[in-house]
């Protein structure tokens, strides 16, 4: 059997540039090379920060037409809803079990708000923290485990909590010596492109900086007129490497679009045109995905129908796994 390689989506923003070159391609790449893929978007781990209704269901439906919109083929790829699946929380409670206190105090997601607060002269650092936040990894551990999942594609910044997913499992395995869960293993998505924002950090909702991939062309017109650039007059000649204009642009042109742009650049050109051709290639670029977008935006009876049907796969597996698990605590004999 091909290795099975699972991922979830945070629905907490607009889906951007920087996801679609750092997540969403490689994703969709990686399911074209014969593995299998379970994709799926992690509204119930969304819930640990995002406490308005409407917005957590627009967000989720957002994600789903993103992906959808972006080829995703639900023939190859299993994609659902995690809070469609309910075995994943009856394990994340039996996860919560066998997972020492301790590693959650040391978990990325709760160390670095805890760090936060702490470098802010905070002096209760627990402050706001719901329980969710602090048993994240906990949940994770269950989206990952209960599908028999040999690799977990994630960022820098998920590896220890693929790590704990395993940690879990392995002593899971351990207590009871009949091996009921598959390890899994993080892959470490390092050459993923990362695309400067319209500051030139790295494009991340929580800076605040990125360009929107499916905003109407007058929207993103005048996102693309807010990247910041400096005063150089138009016709020095110009590095395109160290211009936030050009990186965005590679990201989505073809090589040759882009080594015409770079010479552009190193003949001199003007911030003010350098912009107009990024946003006429953004525009051309994601136009079509674009349309599909919004049609299934506008037909969130179609995108809920995906959603169900691949939940409807995903369960067998998440059903047999806690079989498996429930059978070796000694629950429901
Ligand atoms: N924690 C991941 C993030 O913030 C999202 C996620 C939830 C996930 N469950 C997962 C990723 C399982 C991989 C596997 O980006």
């Amino acid at each position: 059997m091909p290795p099975r390689v699972l991922t979830g989506i945070k629905p907490t923003g607009r889906p951007h540039v920087g996801n679609l070159l750092g997540a969403i391609r490689p994703a969709l790449r990686l399911a074209e090379q014969g593995l299998e893929a379970m994709y799926f978007i992690a509204d119930y781990h969304a819930l640990t920060t995002v406490h308005d209704a409407k917005e957590l269901a627009h967000l989720t439906r957002e994600v789903a037409a993103t992906w959808l919109a972006l080829g995703l083929d639900t023939d190859k790829v299993v994609f659902y809803r995690q809070s469609d699946i309910p075995e994943i929380f009856e394990l994340a409670w039996v996860f919560s079990c066998f997972t020492s206190k301790g590693w959650m105090n040391k978990a990325h997601a709760y160390k670095a708000i805890v760090d936060a607060k702490e470098a802010a002269g905070e002096t209760d650092v627990d402050a706001g923290i719901n329980m969710g936040i602090y048993g994240y990894p906990i949940l994770m551990a269950a989206d990952i485990v209960a599908f028999d999942v040999d690799l977990v594609p994630v960022g820098k910044d998920q590896v220890q909590h693929v790590e704990i997913a395993r940690d879990i499992a392995q002593r899971i395995n351990h207590v009871y010596g009949k091996d009921p869960l598959r390890l899994p293993q993080a892959k470490l998505e390092e050459n993923s492109a990362i695309v400067p924002g319209l500051d030139g950090r790295k494009m991340s909702k929580s800076y605040d900086n990125t360009i929107p991939l499916f905003a109407p062309a007058k929207e993103l017109k005048k996102i693309v007129n807010r990247i910041v650039t400096d005063s150089t007059p138009p016709e020095v000649p110009k590095d395109p490497d160290a211009s936030t204009i050009y990186q965005i642009y590679r990201a989505v042109a073809s090589q040759a679009d882009t080594e015409a742009f770079a010479a552009r650049f190193r003949a001199g050109i003007g911030w003010g045109d350098a912009k107009a051709a990024l946003f006429e290639k953004l525009d051309t670029e994601l136009g079509p995905a674009r349309e599909r977008y919004n049609a299934l935006m506008a037909d969130p009876v179609k995108i809920d129908a995906l959603l169900a049907q691949g939940a409807a796969k995903a369960r067998i597996t998440a059903r047999r796994t806690l079989d498996r698990v429930r059978e070796a605590l000694g629950v429901g004999r």
